[in-house]
């Protein structure tokens, strides 16, 4: 009789725990990446564990992504997630602190102000303060006394020249003047409430957060002197100004009404930290990965050469539209680090209503051991994930699938230099995975930046910047490990270099 009827949806399996409440939270806490394989092995691509209280249900592979990615507003909220975290930190009536449509206007707003005739200025503003700090930091300090090798803490150095190009640059010239002063502090104090800890249990009443607080508003105030100060000096001029506040100060919602000065430094805070910790840590990663392959920095250094050729011997200054179009090892390399370091390895949606995973997600994958399969095998009919879960997506699972990647594990920015060693995806589709060709759909194997209405606006700023960076110091210095190479620190928000493995020596060009 049973085989009869019609099969009903089931939950996910659940990933089995000892203590209730904490659940998976300290494996998965520990070495999320390693979590997620090893459930995978026994659960399949789509499963739930318990985090804190939550129901955290993770979807793997491409199609698990596009779930999540892609689901529906009714069905999957960012904001329901996130909000606890992010609005204490950027402060009200941005990004997850409003309705998504809301969101999706002020992301245009942002869109605006990432052009390309921005972009264009940017290139020499980035430059000039890799430059400055190279030659004037203490943290390089063996080279400016005349060492041809000094050793460096490279994320360290990366968190400074991060923070210094986005103020050069997008955060604007007020930004960049005020932080050798107060401004370091106030992010210091802002940046220590954007912790997994605030996102596990919201309100919480500890010293680091009344400084967060603190900061916000200090923060916040300063952002609206600036634009103050900028509506009183200019009268209809820009002052040649190319920053993100000036194309905000510019914009107005749909209904005509414009956006505020409020919302502008909050958005510029919600900026500032979107784009810190990602473009920090995959700058870290990308000089670590060379440095285990100094082969690739000698190419790489070629490939200036070629482009940047002077007539002279020597090179031309770098140029947006050559950085845009025509360095594709060095885009390799920055694509190539993010596919096996995505800063961020857990996205998240709260869930509205029931949604049903359809069977060929909920089955078990070719992915899973024939123990699981037995176990899983009442999951032809899909499972349902009830309102009030989360779920989970976690591309960088994808990202180093090898069974869509050849040799996954090694650093190969070739492998997007042209036609590529991949193999086809699973449906037998002839996917090209060559450089350039990555869909930005979200049934891809390789969404560093996410996908759907959430995914990064930043992408191009990011490129632009550490293509910069990464140029800039390969012209200098060629440079190597200073000792192993680091394993990721999943400690904080974003995927780090674990210290004190993240030295490298730089070697100046003569
Ligand atoms: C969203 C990654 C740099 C601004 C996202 C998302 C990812 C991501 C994965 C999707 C989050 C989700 O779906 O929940 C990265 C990486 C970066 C980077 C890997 C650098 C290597 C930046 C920069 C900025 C920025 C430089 C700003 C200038 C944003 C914004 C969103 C976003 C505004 C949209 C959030 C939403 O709609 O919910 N980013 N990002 N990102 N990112 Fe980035």
């Amino acid at each position: 009789d049973q085989l009869l009827l019609p099969k009903k949806p089931s939950l996910p399996p659940h990933v089995f725990h000892l203590f209730p409440w904490i659940g998976s939270a300290v494996v998965y806490g520990m070495d999320p990446y390693h979590f997620f394989e090893s459930c995978r092995e026994k659960y399949g691509d789509v499963y739930t564990f318990t985090l804190l209280g939550r129901n955290m249900t993770v979807a793997l592979g491409p199609k698990g992504s596009n779930l999540i990615f892609n689901g529906r507003i009714t069905e999957v909220s960012a904001e329901d997630a996130y909000t606890h975290l992010t609005t204490p930190v950027f402060g009200k009536d941005v990004v997850y602190d409003v309705p998504n449509a809301v969101l999706m206007e002020q992301k245009k707003f942002v869109k605006a102000g990432l052009s390309v005739d921005n972009f264009r200025i940017y290139v020499g503003q980035i430059v000039d303060e890799v430059t400055k700090f190279a030659t004037q930091d203490e943290a390089f300090v063996e080279l400016q006394n005349g060492s041809t090798e000094g050793s460096v803490d490279i994320f360290k150095t990366m968190c400074e020249v991060t923070i210094l190009t986005a103020s050069r640059t997008l955060q604007g010239q007020e930004v960049r003047d005020s932080l050798d002063k107060t401004f370091a502090d106030l992010y210091h104090d802002l940046d220590g409430g954007f912790i997994p800890l605030n996102f596990a249990i919201p309100n919480l009443p500890i010293p680091s957060n009344f400084r967060r607080d603190k900061a916000q508003k200090a923060m916040s105030d300063f952002y609206m002197q600036i634009i103050e100060q900028r509506r009183k000096s200019q009268v209809g001029s820009k002052d040649g100004r190319h920053d993100m506040i000036e194309a905000l100060m510019d914009q107005s919602y749909k209904n005509g009404r414009k956006l505020g000065d409020r919302e502008i430094a909050h958005i510029m805070i919600a900026l500032l930290m979107a784009g810190q910790h990602t473009s920090s840590a995959t700058g870290s990663w990308a000089m670590l990965r060379l440095a285990s392959r100094p082969e690739i920095i000698e190419r790489l250094y070629a490939e200036q050469k070629e482009v940047y050729d002077d007539g002279a011997g020597g090179l031309r200054e770098l140029d947006y539209d050559i950085q845009k179009n025509s360095v594709p090892l060095l885009d390799a390399v920055v694509r190539e680090t993010l596919r096996l370091h995505p800063p961020i390895h857990s996205i998240m949606r709260k869930v509205k209503t029931d949604i049903a995973v359809p069977a060929s997600l909920a089955s078990p994958q070719s992915h899973t051991s024939a123990a699981s399969l037995a176990a899983n095998k009442k999951t032809d009919a899909g499972y349902v994930i009830p309102k009030d879960y989360y779920v989970m997506a976690a591309p960088g699972v994808s990202q180093t699938d090898p069974k869509i990647w050849k040799d996954p594990a090694s650093f190969n920015p070739d492998r997007w230099m042209g036609k590529g060693e991949l193999e086809p995806e699973e449906q037998g589709e002839t996917v090209d995975y060559g450089w350039g060709a990555i869909s930005s759909g979200a049934n891809s194997p390789y969404l560093p930046f996410g996908a759907g209405r959430h995914r990064c606006i930043g992408e191009q700023f990011a490129y632009l910047q550490l293509g910069t960076i990464l140029a800039t110091f390969v012209r200098r210095y060629s440079w190597k490990l200073a000792t192993r190479f680091p394993d990721p620190d999943y400690n904080s928000m974003i995927v780090l270099p674990k210290a004190p493995n993240n030295r490298i020596i730089l070697k100046e060009r003569s």
